[in-house]
């Protein structure tokens, strides 16, 4: 008792203030209900599964986990993506009004975020996690805060923006794992097809064997808005697959592949992939560790912001 009070303090301390079964007694069947509300939209569109994560990602890397990816409006986080095809929205509203229905006003959106992008992983195959909860709705959402990883973006970019939210090098590779499952648009990636650095050649590092096929996917000039899988091959399974793809030049974001080619990056690779020589790491032991760190960027707790009703909508002040 006394060893989980001095912890519970440590955590506080460190402004986390999150903590597994939150809602435990407040709403015992929260975690319950976005599972199965999960479940019952991915087996109608498994797709959606890697949309969910990608919500919960671009939620916390903007203002923290707080839900102000939700918000409707003309100059909110969300209109960012107007272009950038995320989605799954409904899936976490819907999430929202079954919660309101058991235990009105107790469980938050960003809540019901985090837990719905471990439940698409579980969905997808992968490990499950605990996660913990007691996040509450911020009461800002805006366009202007919006500065996300970009696939031209170098390692030490990459890097660079993991840093600034208290995410390891580790970290990085292996969130970026998640691209295990999931699909990207072809005007993301033609131009390491086709012209690459601007004199009509394709990036050397795609491997030569599958350049065929992947721009029979994407013909140049073609529609910008086809998909492909970003793991080529595996696009819903929750594996490593994706990691051995970076090692056969076969990943298709090229913020990806530079993971590969960068010593302090691609030696995590290796590891997942249990390269002899190396401490072999266990990706869905670290992917649910640095999703759990990630799931505590910036979050409000306790008094801080609000439960909101509807998650795309700020309560009536
Ligand atoms: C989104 O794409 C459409 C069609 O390509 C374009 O007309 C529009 O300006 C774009 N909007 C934003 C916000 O980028
Ligand atoms: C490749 O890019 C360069 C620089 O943007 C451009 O001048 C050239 O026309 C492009 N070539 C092709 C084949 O699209
Ligand atoms: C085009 O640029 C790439 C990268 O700089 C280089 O490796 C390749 O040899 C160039 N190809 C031609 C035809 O100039």
């Amino acid at each position: 008792m006394c060893l989980f009070l001095a912890f519970a303090a440590v955590t506080a301390v460190h402004g986390h203030g999150t903590r597994v079964g939150f809602y435990s007694k407040t709403c015992p069947k929260a975690e319950t209900i976005v599972r199965s509300t999960v479940e019952s939209h991915l087996k109608f569109d498994v797709t959606l599964a890697a949309a969910l994560l990608r919500i919960h990602f671009h939620d916390c890397f903007v203002h923290g986990c707080d839900g102000s990816i939700l918000i409707d409006g003309p100059d909110t986080e969300k209109t960012y993506f107007i272009n950038r095809s995320l989605r799954g929205f409904e899936v976490i509203e819907d999430a929202r009004t079954k919660l309101e229905a058991t235990c009105p006003g107790v469980v938050s959106c960003a809540d019901i975020v985090a837990l719905a992008a471990r439940d698409s992983v579980v969905f997808s195959g992968g490990s499950s996690w605990k996660v913990p909860t007691g996040r509450r709705d911020g009461l800002v959402s805006k366009v202007s805060e919006t500065i996300l990883p970009q696939v031209s973006d170098s390692v030490d970019k990459q890097k660079q923006m993991f840093i600034e939210k208290g995410l390891s090098t580790k970290d990085l590779v292996t969130l970026v794992g998640a691209h295990t499952i999931g699909t990207t648009t072809c005007r993301l990636f033609s131009n390491r097809l086709y012209n690459f650095t601007g004199n009509g050649t394709s990036d050397p590092s795609i491997d030569p064997a599958i350049l065929p096929k992947l721009r029979s996917v994407c013909p140049q000039n073609g529609d910008g808005t086809k998909r492909l899988a970003m793991d080529y091959g595996s696009q819903t399974k929750f594996d490593t697959h994706f990691f051995a793809n970076l090692r056969r030049g076969r990943g298709i974001l090229l913020s990806d592949q530079v993971l590969w080619a960068d010593a302090s990056t691609k030696t995590y690779v290796e590891r997942f992939l249990g390269k002899r020589g190396l401490p072999g790491l266990n990706f869905n032991k670290e992917f649910a560790k640095a999703m759990v760190k990630m799931s505590n960027i910036g979050v409000k707790t306790r008094a801080e912001g609000e439960i909101r009703k509807k998650c795309s909508a700020f309560n009536s002040k």
